[in-house]
Protein backbone atom coordinates (compact mmCIF):
# COMPACT_ATOMS: atom_id res chain seq x y z
CA UNK A 1 0.00 0.00 0.00
CA UNK A 2 1.51 3.27 -1.32
CA UNK A 3 2.12 6.00 1.21
CA UNK A 4 -0.77 8.35 2.93
CA UNK A 5 0.54 11.39 1.03
CA UNK A 6 0.28 9.38 -2.24
CA UNK A 7 -3.01 7.92 -1.66
CA UNK A 8 -4.59 11.60 -0.27
CA UNK A 9 -3.21 12.66 -4.01
CA UNK A 10 -4.65 8.98 -5.73
CA UNK A 11 -7.22 7.20 -3.97
CA UNK A 12 -8.89 10.47 -2.16
CA UNK A 13 -8.02 12.77 -4.97
CA UNK A 14 -11.44 13.50 -5.51
CA UNK A 15 -10.99 16.10 -2.39
CA UNK A 16 -8.92 18.01 -4.82
CA UNK A 17 -8.02 21.43 -2.83
CA UNK A 18 -10.28 21.28 -0.19
CA UNK A 19 -9.11 21.28 3.00
CA UNK A 20 -11.89 18.58 4.44
CA UNK A 21 -11.88 18.91 8.08
CA UNK A 22 -15.31 16.97 9.16
CA UNK A 23 -14.40 12.90 9.44
CA UNK A 24 -16.17 13.64 12.85
CA UNK A 25 -19.58 14.11 10.53
CA UNK A 26 -18.62 11.97 7.55
CA UNK A 27 -15.40 9.87 6.29
CA UNK A 28 -14.43 9.79 3.42
CA UNK A 29 -14.80 7.25 0.86
CA UNK A 30 -12.20 5.92 -1.63
CA UNK A 31 -11.98 5.76 -5.35
CA UNK A 32 -11.26 1.76 -4.71
CA UNK A 33 -14.61 1.69 -2.74
CA UNK A 34 -16.65 3.12 -5.80
CA UNK A 35 -15.13 1.00 -8.22
CA UNK A 36 -15.71 -2.39 -5.86
CA UNK A 37 -19.80 -1.23 -5.86
CA UNK A 38 -19.95 -0.64 -9.67
CA UNK A 39 -18.22 -3.68 -10.60
CA UNK A 40 -20.20 -6.11 -8.41
CA UNK A 41 -23.60 -4.20 -8.76
CA UNK A 42 -22.73 -4.64 -12.40
CA UNK A 43 -21.23 -7.89 -12.35
CA UNK A 44 -25.06 -9.56 -11.44
CA UNK A 45 -28.52 -9.34 -10.74
CA UNK A 46 -29.17 -8.74 -7.02
CA UNK A 47 -32.82 -9.16 -5.57
CA UNK A 48 -34.83 -8.96 -2.69
CA UNK A 49 -32.99 -11.18 0.25
CA UNK A 50 -34.31 -14.44 1.93
CA UNK A 51 -35.85 -16.30 -1.40
CA UNK A 52 -34.87 -19.13 -2.81
CA UNK A 53 -34.24 -17.24 -6.30
CA UNK A 54 -30.98 -16.92 -7.46
CA UNK A 55 -30.91 -12.96 -7.17
CA UNK A 56 -32.06 -13.21 -3.90
CA UNK A 57 -29.82 -16.07 -2.70
CA UNK A 58 -27.23 -13.85 -4.29
CA UNK A 59 -27.85 -10.73 -2.21
CA UNK A 60 -28.68 -12.79 1.11
CA UNK A 61 -24.80 -14.31 0.80
CA UNK A 62 -23.52 -11.04 0.90
CA UNK A 63 -25.51 -9.21 3.61
CA UNK A 64 -24.54 -12.20 5.56
CA UNK A 65 -20.90 -12.27 4.55
CA UNK A 66 -20.90 -8.42 5.32
CA UNK A 67 -22.48 -9.43 9.32
CA UNK A 68 -19.48 -11.91 9.74
CA UNK A 69 -16.92 -8.87 8.79
CA UNK A 70 -18.24 -6.85 10.89
CA UNK A 71 -17.92 -9.50 13.81
CA UNK A 72 -14.33 -10.24 12.44
CA UNK A 73 -13.51 -6.40 12.53
CA UNK A 74 -14.67 -6.09 16.15
CA UNK A 75 -13.31 -9.17 17.36
CA UNK A 76 -16.22 -10.27 18.46
CA UNK A 77 -17.42 -13.87 18.41
CA UNK A 78 -19.89 -14.53 16.72
CA UNK A 79 -22.17 -16.89 19.05
CA UNK A 80 -21.73 -14.04 21.83
CA UNK A 81 -22.54 -10.89 19.65
CA UNK A 82 -24.97 -10.21 16.59
CA UNK A 83 -24.99 -7.46 13.52
CA UNK A 84 -28.21 -5.97 13.20
CA UNK A 85 -28.10 -3.71 10.23
CA UNK A 86 -29.95 -0.24 10.82
CA UNK A 87 -30.30 2.94 8.60
CA UNK A 88 -27.37 4.44 10.83
CA UNK A 89 -25.90 4.57 14.50
CA UNK A 90 -29.37 6.52 15.32
CA UNK A 91 -31.67 4.08 14.01
CA UNK A 92 -29.42 1.57 16.49
CA UNK A 93 -30.23 3.68 19.36
CA UNK A 94 -33.75 4.08 18.85
CA UNK A 95 -34.25 -0.24 18.53
CA UNK A 96 -32.44 -0.40 22.03
CA UNK A 97 -34.99 3.09 23.57
CA UNK A 98 -37.89 2.03 22.30
CA UNK A 99 -37.42 -2.10 23.54
CA UNK A 100 -35.40 -1.48 26.49
CA UNK A 101 -37.29 -2.88 29.84
CA UNK A 102 -37.42 0.55 31.79
CA UNK A 103 -39.54 0.96 34.84
CA UNK A 104 -39.62 1.48 37.97
CA UNK A 105 -36.38 -0.76 38.92
CA UNK A 106 -34.83 -0.24 35.66
CA UNK A 107 -33.51 3.15 34.96
CA UNK A 108 -31.29 5.42 32.73
CA UNK A 109 -27.44 7.01 33.56
CA UNK A 110 -25.60 8.99 30.86
CA UNK A 111 -22.88 10.63 30.78
CA UNK A 112 -23.61 14.42 30.01
CA UNK A 113 -21.88 14.43 26.73
CA UNK A 114 -23.76 11.91 24.50
CA UNK A 115 -25.40 12.76 20.65
CA UNK A 116 -28.71 13.68 20.85
CA UNK A 117 -29.52 10.28 19.08
CA UNK A 118 -28.79 8.50 22.58
CA UNK A 119 -29.64 11.62 24.65
CA UNK A 120 -33.22 10.57 23.29
CA UNK A 121 -33.21 7.44 24.54
CA UNK A 122 -34.25 9.23 27.22
CA UNK A 123 -37.85 10.14 26.33
CA UNK A 124 -38.64 6.48 25.80
CA UNK A 125 -37.08 5.94 30.25
CA UNK A 126 -39.36 8.98 30.69
CA UNK A 127 -42.69 7.73 29.52
CA UNK A 128 -41.67 4.33 31.36
CA UNK A 129 -41.48 6.70 34.35
CA UNK A 130 -38.17 5.68 34.83
CA UNK A 131 -35.15 7.09 36.69
CA UNK A 132 -32.97 9.40 34.58
CA UNK A 133 -29.29 10.63 35.47
CA UNK A 134 -26.84 12.38 34.00
CA UNK A 135 -23.59 12.49 34.92
CA UNK A 136 -21.68 15.88 34.64
CA UNK A 137 -18.15 16.81 32.70
CA UNK A 138 -15.35 18.21 34.76
CA UNK A 139 -13.72 21.40 33.44
CA UNK A 140 -11.57 21.83 32.04
CA UNK A 141 -11.00 19.12 30.30
CA UNK A 142 -14.40 17.92 30.00
CA UNK A 143 -13.55 14.63 30.89
CA UNK A 144 -15.62 12.57 34.03
CA UNK A 145 -13.91 10.73 37.29
CA UNK A 146 -14.29 7.31 37.60
CA UNK A 147 -15.83 8.10 41.28
CA UNK A 148 -18.59 10.23 39.55
CA UNK A 149 -19.09 6.81 37.42
CA UNK A 150 -19.21 4.85 40.43
CA UNK A 151 -21.92 7.61 42.36
CA UNK A 152 -23.98 7.19 39.34
CA UNK A 153 -23.92 3.18 39.08
CA UNK A 154 -26.97 2.81 41.46
CA UNK A 155 -29.64 0.60 40.78
CA UNK A 156 -30.23 -1.12 37.99
CA UNK A 157 -30.30 -0.31 34.26
CA UNK A 158 -28.82 1.35 30.97
CA UNK A 159 -25.72 3.07 30.95
CA UNK A 160 -24.90 4.92 27.97
CA UNK A 161 -21.60 6.84 27.14
CA UNK A 162 -19.97 7.66 24.02
CA UNK A 163 -16.06 5.74 23.81
CA UNK A 164 -15.45 9.44 22.00
CA UNK A 165 -17.04 12.56 22.42
CA UNK A 166 -18.29 13.89 19.29
CA UNK A 167 -17.92 17.51 20.90
CA UNK A 168 -14.08 17.76 22.15
CA UNK A 169 -12.61 14.12 21.35
CA UNK A 170 -12.46 13.06 24.48
CA UNK A 171 -12.02 9.38 24.84
CA UNK A 172 -13.79 8.00 27.88
CA UNK A 173 -12.46 4.97 29.91
CA UNK A 174 -13.56 1.08 27.85
CA UNK A 175 -12.68 0.01 31.74
CA UNK A 176 -16.35 1.26 32.65
CA UNK A 177 -18.09 -0.89 30.74
CA UNK A 178 -17.08 -3.72 32.79
CA UNK A 179 -17.86 -1.71 35.60
CA UNK A 180 -21.18 -0.85 34.70
CA UNK A 181 -22.07 -4.52 34.19
CA UNK A 182 -20.40 -6.13 37.03
CA UNK A 183 -23.05 -3.38 38.82
CA UNK A 184 -25.74 -4.63 37.39
CA UNK A 185 -26.18 -2.67 34.12
CA UNK A 186 -26.83 -3.01 30.48
CA UNK A 187 -24.18 -0.87 28.53
CA UNK A 188 -24.52 1.36 25.58
CA UNK A 189 -21.03 1.81 23.98
CA UNK A 190 -21.73 4.58 21.19
CA UNK A 191 -18.40 3.98 18.71
CA UNK A 192 -19.93 6.29 16.04
CA UNK A 193 -17.67 8.92 16.40
CA UNK A 194 -14.50 6.29 17.87
CA UNK A 195 -14.74 4.02 15.49
CA UNK A 196 -13.19 5.63 11.91
CA UNK A 197 -9.63 5.62 13.85
CA UNK A 198 -9.55 3.25 16.92
CA UNK A 199 -10.27 -0.12 17.18
CA UNK A 200 -12.84 -1.99 19.03
CA UNK A 201 -12.14 -5.64 20.69
CA UNK A 202 -15.57 -7.46 21.62
CA UNK A 203 -13.24 -10.21 23.00
CA UNK A 204 -12.01 -7.60 25.61
CA UNK A 205 -14.58 -5.29 26.21
CA UNK A 206 -17.72 -6.41 26.36
CA UNK A 207 -20.76 -3.93 25.90
CA UNK A 208 -24.28 -4.88 25.39
CA UNK A 209 -25.16 -2.64 22.60
CA UNK A 210 -22.55 -0.62 20.41
CA UNK A 211 -24.30 1.41 17.61
CA UNK A 212 -22.00 2.76 14.39
CA UNK A 213 -22.40 4.57 11.23
CA UNK A 214 -20.77 2.73 8.38
CA UNK A 215 -20.20 6.25 6.56
CA UNK A 216 -18.06 7.91 9.67
CA UNK A 217 -15.97 5.00 9.18
CA UNK A 218 -15.84 4.07 5.52
CA UNK A 219 -16.83 7.14 4.12
CA UNK A 220 -19.49 5.03 1.78
CA UNK A 221 -22.30 3.85 1.88
CA UNK A 222 -24.57 6.12 3.57
CA UNK A 223 -27.65 4.92 4.66
CA UNK A 224 -25.98 1.95 6.53
CA UNK A 225 -25.26 1.41 9.95
CA UNK A 226 -25.09 -1.30 12.45
CA UNK A 227 -26.29 -2.17 15.98
CA UNK A 228 -24.27 -4.87 17.21
CA UNK A 229 -25.38 -6.13 20.66
CA UNK A 230 -24.24 -9.10 22.99
CA UNK A 231 -27.28 -11.94 22.53
CA UNK A 232 -28.12 -12.16 26.00
CA UNK A 233 -28.88 -8.98 26.18
CA UNK A 234 -31.21 -8.44 22.86
CA UNK A 235 -33.31 -11.50 24.39
CA UNK A 236 -34.22 -9.10 27.07
CA UNK A 237 -35.39 -6.37 24.54
CA UNK A 238 -38.98 -6.30 24.18
CA UNK A 239 -39.88 -5.11 20.79
CA UNK A 240 -42.76 -2.86 20.50
CA UNK A 241 -43.93 -3.64 17.14
CA UNK A 242 -43.25 -6.48 14.30
CA UNK A 243 -42.94 -5.64 10.42
CA UNK A 244 -41.88 -7.10 7.29
CA UNK A 245 -38.69 -9.13 8.00
CA UNK A 246 -38.68 -9.88 11.54
CA UNK A 247 -41.14 -12.14 11.92
CA UNK A 248 -40.60 -16.56 12.13
CA UNK A 249 -44.74 -16.44 11.91
CA UNK A 250 -47.63 -14.43 12.03
CA UNK A 251 -51.81 -14.23 12.01
CA UNK A 252 -54.30 -11.86 10.88
CA UNK A 253 -57.06 -13.89 12.37
CA UNK A 254 -55.47 -14.30 16.05
CA UNK A 255 -53.55 -11.10 16.27
CA UNK A 256 -50.88 -13.91 16.95
CA UNK A 257 -47.27 -13.19 15.90
CA UNK A 258 -44.04 -14.63 16.77
CA UNK A 259 -40.77 -12.59 15.96
CA UNK A 260 -37.69 -14.33 14.40
CA UNK A 261 -35.24 -16.18 17.20
CA UNK A 262 -32.29 -14.45 16.05
CA UNK A 263 -31.15 -10.74 14.67
CA UNK A 264 -33.58 -10.19 11.60
CA UNK A 265 -36.25 -10.05 14.25
CA UNK A 266 -34.91 -6.95 15.07
CA UNK A 267 -34.63 -5.36 10.76
CA UNK A 268 -37.75 -3.53 9.87
CA UNK A 269 -38.39 -4.42 5.93
CA UNK A 270 -36.26 -4.98 3.62
CA UNK A 271 -32.24 -3.85 3.89
CA UNK A 272 -30.22 -2.05 2.18
CA UNK A 273 -29.00 -4.91 0.49
CA UNK A 274 -27.49 -2.88 -2.34
CA UNK A 275 -24.75 -1.28 -0.14
CA UNK A 276 -24.76 -3.73 2.70
CA UNK A 277 -21.72 -5.45 0.98
CA UNK A 278 -19.89 -2.61 0.42
CA UNK A 279 -19.40 -2.66 4.24
CA UNK A 280 -17.28 -5.59 3.75
CA UNK A 281 -15.05 -4.15 0.93
CA UNK A 282 -14.90 -1.08 2.78
CA UNK A 283 -13.38 -2.44 5.99
CA UNK A 284 -11.20 -4.86 4.02
CA UNK A 285 -10.00 -1.53 2.45
CA UNK A 286 -9.38 0.13 5.93
CA UNK A 287 -7.47 -2.60 7.13
CA UNK A 288 -4.91 -3.25 3.92
CA UNK A 289 -4.37 0.59 4.51
CA UNK A 290 -2.98 0.73 7.92
CA UNK A 291 -5.57 1.38 10.82
CA UNK A 292 -1.88 1.70 13.07
CA UNK A 293 -0.62 3.97 10.39
CA UNK A 294 -3.94 6.17 10.40
CA UNK A 295 -4.45 6.24 13.94
CA UNK A 296 -0.31 7.48 14.53
CA UNK A 297 -1.07 9.99 11.91
CA UNK A 298 -4.51 11.40 12.79
CA UNK A 299 -2.74 11.49 16.61
CA UNK A 300 0.40 13.72 15.01
CA UNK A 301 -2.15 16.19 13.06
CA UNK A 302 -4.26 16.56 15.91
CA UNK A 303 -1.27 16.93 18.36
CA UNK A 304 0.10 19.58 16.30
CA UNK A 305 -2.81 21.48 15.31
CA UNK A 306 -3.32 21.54 19.55
CA UNK A 307 -0.17 23.16 19.92
CA UNK A 308 -0.02 26.20 17.06
CA UNK A 309 -3.92 27.10 18.34
CA UNK A 310 -2.72 27.51 22.07
CA UNK A 311 0.06 30.07 20.93
CA UNK A 312 -1.68 32.03 18.31
CA UNK A 313 -1.59 35.91 19.50
CA UNK A 314 -2.94 38.68 18.46
CA UNK A 315 -1.18 41.88 17.77
CA UNK A 316 -1.78 43.02 21.50
CA UNK A 317 -0.39 39.45 22.81
CA UNK A 318 -4.12 38.02 23.66
CA UNK A 319 -5.00 34.46 22.58
CA UNK A 320 -6.69 34.15 19.60
CA UNK A 321 -8.41 30.43 20.10
CA UNK A 322 -9.79 29.20 23.04
CA UNK A 323 -10.02 24.90 22.86
CA UNK A 324 -12.57 23.06 24.84
CA UNK A 325 -11.91 20.07 26.21
CA UNK A 326 -8.56 18.48 26.87
CA UNK A 327 -5.32 20.56 25.67
CA UNK A 328 -2.89 17.51 24.67
CA UNK A 329 -3.52 14.33 23.13
CA UNK A 330 -4.09 11.97 26.05
CA UNK A 331 -6.59 10.26 25.94
CA UNK A 332 -8.51 12.11 22.69
CA UNK A 333 -9.20 11.40 19.58
CA UNK A 334 -9.18 13.32 16.47
CA UNK A 335 -11.62 16.07 16.95
CA UNK A 336 -11.17 19.47 18.29
CA UNK A 337 -13.83 22.12 19.41
CA UNK A 338 -12.97 25.73 19.75
CA UNK A 339 -13.73 29.29 19.02
CA UNK A 340 -11.67 32.31 17.55
CA UNK A 341 -11.52 35.29 20.18
CA UNK A 342 -11.23 38.60 19.04
CA UNK A 343 -8.38 41.17 20.55
CA UNK A 344 -10.46 42.34 23.39
CA UNK A 345 -11.23 38.59 24.46
CA UNK A 346 -14.48 38.61 22.62
CA UNK A 347 -15.67 35.17 20.86
CA UNK A 348 -15.94 35.82 17.19
CA UNK A 349 -19.72 34.03 16.14
CA UNK A 350 -19.27 30.47 14.74
CA UNK A 351 -21.62 31.36 12.17
CA UNK A 352 -19.60 33.99 10.52
CA UNK A 353 -16.09 31.38 11.05
CA UNK A 354 -18.59 29.04 8.75
CA UNK A 355 -19.50 31.25 5.86
CA UNK A 356 -15.96 32.51 5.61
CA UNK A 357 -13.81 29.49 5.85
CA UNK A 358 -16.51 27.82 3.07
CA UNK A 359 -15.73 30.66 1.25
CA UNK A 360 -12.39 29.78 1.61
CA UNK A 361 -12.37 26.38 0.56
CA UNK A 362 -12.25 24.97 4.28
CA UNK A 363 -15.01 22.02 5.65
CA UNK A 364 -15.41 22.59 9.11
CA UNK A 365 -18.18 22.66 11.31
CA UNK A 366 -20.14 24.65 13.53
CA UNK A 367 -22.87 24.76 16.38
CA UNK A 368 -22.85 22.09 19.01
CA UNK A 369 -22.85 19.06 17.20
CA UNK A 370 -26.05 17.76 18.30
CA UNK A 371 -24.15 17.27 21.68
CA UNK A 372 -25.82 19.95 23.91
CA UNK A 373 -24.45 18.39 27.20
CA UNK A 374 -20.77 19.04 26.16
CA UNK A 375 -21.88 22.42 24.78
CA UNK A 376 -23.14 23.21 28.19
CA UNK A 377 -19.72 21.67 29.80
CA UNK A 378 -17.98 24.09 27.52
CA UNK A 379 -19.96 27.24 27.87
CA UNK A 380 -20.21 26.67 31.56
CA UNK A 381 -24.21 26.85 31.69
CA UNK A 382 -24.72 25.43 34.86
CA UNK A 383 -28.20 23.55 35.31
CA UNK A 384 -29.21 26.87 37.92
CA UNK A 385 -29.09 28.69 34.77
CA UNK A 386 -31.28 25.72 33.03
CA UNK A 387 -34.03 25.93 35.72
CA UNK A 388 -37.61 26.36 34.20
CA UNK A 389 -36.77 26.43 31.04
CA UNK A 390 -39.06 24.31 29.76
CA UNK A 391 -41.55 27.03 30.40
CA UNK A 392 -39.64 29.78 28.36
CA UNK A 393 -41.73 29.29 25.42
CA UNK A 394 -38.58 30.05 23.33
CA UNK A 395 -38.78 29.51 19.36
CA UNK A 396 -35.83 29.32 18.34
CA UNK A 397 -31.84 28.80 19.52
CA UNK A 398 -30.88 32.25 19.22
CA UNK A 399 -34.03 33.13 21.33
CA UNK A 400 -32.37 30.62 23.99
CA UNK A 401 -29.12 31.74 23.60
CA UNK A 402 -29.96 35.37 24.45
CA UNK A 403 -32.28 34.25 27.40
CA UNK A 404 -29.33 32.29 29.10
CA UNK A 405 -26.91 35.14 28.20
CA UNK A 406 -24.24 32.78 26.16
CA UNK A 407 -22.34 34.47 24.21
CA UNK A 408 -22.08 32.61 21.34
CA UNK A 409 -24.07 29.52 19.78
CA UNK A 410 -22.14 27.12 19.43
CA UNK A 411 -18.20 26.03 18.46
CA UNK A 412 -15.97 25.52 15.68
CA UNK A 413 -15.20 21.80 15.61
CA UNK A 414 -12.64 20.37 12.96
CA UNK A 415 -11.57 16.72 12.85
CA UNK A 416 -8.77 14.18 11.05
CA UNK A 417 -9.43 10.99 9.12
CA UNK A 418 -7.72 8.84 6.72
CA UNK A 419 -6.98 11.39 4.01
CA UNK A 420 -5.79 14.21 6.14
CA UNK A 421 -2.28 16.03 5.59
CA UNK A 422 0.21 17.90 6.98
CA UNK A 423 -1.32 20.15 4.49
CA UNK A 424 -4.54 20.85 6.02
CA UNK A 425 -3.50 21.92 8.96
CA UNK A 426 -1.18 24.67 7.67
CA UNK A 427 -3.98 25.80 5.41
CA UNK A 428 -6.18 25.98 8.42
CA UNK A 429 -4.05 27.97 10.34
CA UNK A 430 -2.97 30.19 7.06
CA UNK A 431 -6.78 30.68 6.67
CA UNK A 432 -7.36 31.39 10.33
CA UNK A 433 -4.41 33.66 10.82
CA UNK A 434 -5.05 35.81 7.85
CA UNK A 435 -8.36 36.33 8.45
CA UNK A 436 -9.20 36.45 12.14
CA UNK A 437 -5.77 37.72 13.54
CA UNK A 438 -6.82 41.97 14.92
CA UNK A 439 -9.91 41.35 13.71
CA UNK A 440 -13.07 42.95 15.69
CA UNK A 441 -16.05 40.61 16.96
CA UNK A 442 -18.69 41.79 14.25
CA UNK A 443 -21.89 40.39 14.07
CA UNK A 444 -23.51 42.32 11.97
CA UNK A 445 -25.76 40.62 9.18
CA UNK A 446 -25.45 37.35 10.24
CA UNK A 447 -28.56 34.99 9.08
CA UNK A 448 -30.69 33.43 12.60
CA UNK A 449 -29.22 30.17 13.73
CA UNK A 450 -31.60 27.31 12.39
CA UNK A 451 -30.90 24.27 14.72
CA UNK A 452 -28.51 23.73 18.11
C1 LIG B 1 -21.05 10.14 18.81
C2 LIG B 1 -22.18 10.07 17.82
N1 LIG B 1 -23.22 9.26 18.08
C3 LIG B 1 -24.25 9.15 17.22
C4 LIG B 1 -24.28 9.86 16.05
C5 LIG B 1 -25.45 9.71 15.13
O1 LIG B 1 -25.05 9.24 13.90
P1 LIG B 1 -26.07 9.20 12.67
O2 LIG B 1 -26.56 10.60 12.48
O3 LIG B 1 -25.25 8.72 11.54
O4 LIG B 1 -27.17 8.28 13.03
C6 LIG B 1 -23.22 10.72 15.74
C7 LIG B 1 -23.24 11.53 14.51
O5 LIG B 1 -22.58 12.54 14.40
C8 LIG B 1 -22.14 10.81 16.64
O6 LIG B 1 -21.08 11.59 16.39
Amino acid sequence: MPELDDLRATEYAHLGDEVYLDYTGAGVYAQAQLHAHRERLAGRAYGNPHSENPASVASTELVESARRAVLRFLNADPDEYAVIFTANATGACRLVGEAYPFGRRRGLVMTSDNHNSVNGIREFARRARARRRYVPLTPPELRIPDASIGTALRGRGLFAFPAQSNFTGVRHPLRWVDRARRAGYDVLLDVAAYLSVNDLDLSAVTPDFVPISWYKVLGYPTGVGSLVARREALARLRRPWFAGGTIAAVSVGTEWHQLAPDETAFEDGTLNFLSIPDVEFGLEWLTKIGRERVRSRVGELTGLLLDRLAAMRHGNGTPMVRVYGPAGTRDRGGTIAFNLLAPDGRIVDERLVAAEAAAGGVSLRTGCFCNPGAGEGAFAIGRGQLRGSSRWGLRTIDEYLERIGLPSGGAIRVSFGVASTHGDVHRLLDFLTATYRDRRADTTGLAPRVRC
